[in-house]
């Protein structure tokens, strides 16, 4: 079975089973037939890199459904399948005038992957709307709720990155929105400047989500014209001592003090000055417009993405002394 669309990479590798499953109690019994297999759980496949074919089970979790749980005059709590596609559940709440997730328009991805790597963009990440999520046990079958404090969230970080690595399978997620008094968040880039061009003083979610939109598609390559997985690596956070002494070297490197002891750094500025940006080997390369996202031109393998990825965290490494970490699953 061809892996080709499902991950945003656009890698034709093969699995050797593949199975989507549509309810919660048909993965119960997938996983029960198939104790002690080796398995690979799917979800959007936007933040994965198959570097060859799978010799495993391969579960593409398709659970589909928005519901509304509970409301008072000010929020609405809603939970959201695994399968639902981010964006599509993002245009579900401008669509009924929900605020809070309007930063994160246009992510790649599903739902039920959102909590794994605690997505986030513009100045907002899951955690600030997440209330829990319900996941299944791998091994006992059985579904855990996980809390807000239970997921450990941090930059694009979770329990589900660490602690509980391969073990669960988060099957929904609880919201909490806003539906009036929406706190709106324009301070990350270019989002007021993308305002007042189209003329708005004072923006609603929906004027936020397609500043958020236009801006992205702008610099994000879309997954069905040119492979890639958004964010290939993090953003490093170094210690302070140690920015300073770059920041000496590099006075125009760009920053976010995280706290009093720590500098995130951003990621796609090294690999511009490293001068990778635009840079294409053979079928695979750094982006045009925004050098944090590698990219398949057409026909790269894993491998050769792999390959320029480590080029670049090399060459990344020897002019900064930075290490930069990929964000994104090496499979
Ligand atoms: N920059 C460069 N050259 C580049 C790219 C960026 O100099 O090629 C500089 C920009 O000029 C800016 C700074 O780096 O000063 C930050 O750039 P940007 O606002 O584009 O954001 P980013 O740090 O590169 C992060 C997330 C993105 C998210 C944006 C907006 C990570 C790893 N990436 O990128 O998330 O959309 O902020 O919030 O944190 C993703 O995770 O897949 C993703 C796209």
């Amino acid at each position: 079975f061809s892996l080709k669309n499902h991950n945003t990479f656009g890698i034709d590798v093969k699995a050797k089973e593949f199975v989507a499953v549509h309810a919660v109690e048909e993965l119960k019994s997938i996983l029960a037939r198939n104790v002690g297999k080796p398995m690979l759980v799917i979800g959007g496949g936007s933040n994965m890199l198959l570097t060859k074919d799978v010799d495993a089970l391969v579960i593409h979790i398709d659970l589909k459904g928005i519901e509304k749980i509970h409301e008072d005059d000010d929020q609405v709590w809603l939970k959201v399948q695994g399968g639902e596609k981010w964006h599509d559940f993002v245009m579900y709440c401008i669509a009924h005038d929900y605020g809070g997730i309007e930063n994160m328009s246009l992510i790649p991805g599903n739902v039920g992957t959102s909590p794994i790597q605690n997505i986030g963009a513009y100045g907002r990440e899951i955690k600030d709307t997440f209330v829990s999520c319900e996941a299944l046990h791998i091994e006992t079958l059985e579904i855990h709720q996980f809390t807000l404090e239970d997921c450990e969230f941090g930059y694009r970080e979770s329990v589900f990155k660490n602690k509980f690595k391969g073990q669960y399978i988060i099957t929904s997620v609880v919201f909490k929105l806003t539906k009036r008094n929406h706190n709106i968040n324009i301070e990350y880039g270019d989002i007021k400047a993308e305002l007042a061009q189209n003329g708005v003083e004072t923006p609603t979610i929906k004027d936020v989500s397609n500043a958020v939109i236009a801006i992205r598609q702008s610099k994000l390559p879309d997954p069905k014209e040119l492979g890639n997985s958004g964010s290939f690596f993090k953003n490093p956070v170094i210690p302070k001592a140690q920015f300073d002494a770059v920041h000496a070297k590099f006075p125009d490197m760009k920053f976010f003090p995280v706290s009093d002891d720590e500098v995130k750094v951003p990621a796609g500025w090294l690999i511009e000055q490293a001068g990778f940006k635009g840079k294409r080997f053979g079928n695979a390369g750094m982006h045009k417009n925004q050098a944090l996202v590698l990219v398949n031109y057409g026909g790269a393998t894993g491998h050769e993405l792999l390959e320029v990825s480590r080029m670049v965290q090399k060459e990344v490494f020897e002019k900064f002394g930075i290490a930069i970490e990929a964000e994104v699953n090496i499979i």
